[in-house]
């Protein structure tokens, strides 16, 4: 069985000027399978990040069937989609979405509360240790380097174990060598996942056996 398999997605956003909807994906099919390291290549603004949001369930589809591990995104209810991805999707995050009120160890924990293994501080603070960041649990976001930062993202990615973890860009605001660290460290964690990395970074591609470019299956192909 693949881990992901999409057909017939359509996705499209409302200019919010007009409100004229423009297309961002029409992909007939895709699928990846289990364990595969897989990266995404596109230029900015081809819908790589609605890509993998429409995976994760964070946002909705307009129509089409988003399969992961055999269960159907777009028949859940929005609650049941984020319950889903809590349990089997890890996102390392563009932009890193960290809440700077809390510290990186409850970071990590608050992304396990949503789940049905809930919070353990134990855990969090392995995942944290594993990510480089063993003396760093108790800084806030805005205490922390950028690249500490995305390594926080990704112990919080691995909160709950998923099998599944989606990567947007991880390395985009990294300097080369700490970037080749993240990346290194992503692959580590991921090799008994399934994982989607996306990127436009030749460094990061090359790293990947299986590279796809989103205009090879996305039929839209705006830019
Ligand atoms: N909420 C939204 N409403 C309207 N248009 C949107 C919205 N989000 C994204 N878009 C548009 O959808 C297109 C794809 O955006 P997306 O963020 O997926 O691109 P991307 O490939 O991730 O780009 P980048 O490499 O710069 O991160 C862009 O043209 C963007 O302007
Ligand atoms: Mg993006």
């Amino acid at each position: 069985m693949a881990s992901i398999q999409i057909k017939n997605l359509r996705k499209t956003y409302k200019d919010p000027a007009t409100g004229v909807p423009s297309d961002i994906l029409n992909i007939s099919f895709f699928e990846t399978g289990p364990k595969k390291h897989l990266a995404i290549r596109g230029v900015s603004g081809s819908g790589k990040t609605t890509f993998l949001h429409c995976i994760s369930g964070m946002i909705s589809a307009d129509s089409g069937e988003i399969n992961v591990l055999g269960t159907n995104l777009s028949a859940l209810t929005e609650s049941k989609r984020d319950r889903f991805r809590a349990n089997h999707i890890g996102y390392i995050f563009q932009s890193f979405n960290l809440l700077d009120g809390f510290t990186a160890l409850e970071n990590v924990m608050l992304g396990m509360q949503f789940s049905d293994k809930g919070a353990d501080r134990e855990r969090a603070e392995l995942l944290l240790e594993k990510a480089g960041l063993k003396d760093r649990m108790f800084n806030r976001p805005s205490q922390l380097s950028v690249g500490q930062q995305q390594r926080v993202c990704i112990a919080r990615a691995l909160a709950n174990n998923p099998e599944i973890l989606l990567a947007d860009e991880p390395t985009g605001s990294l300097d080369p060598k700490t970037s080749a660290a993240v990346l290194n460290l992503i692959r580590t964690v991921a090799e008994d996942k399934t994982l989607i990395l996306v990127s436009h970074e030749p460094e990061v591609l090359q790293q990947f056996d299986s590279v796809t470019d989103l205009n090879e299956i996305n039929q839209t192909a705006q830019v």
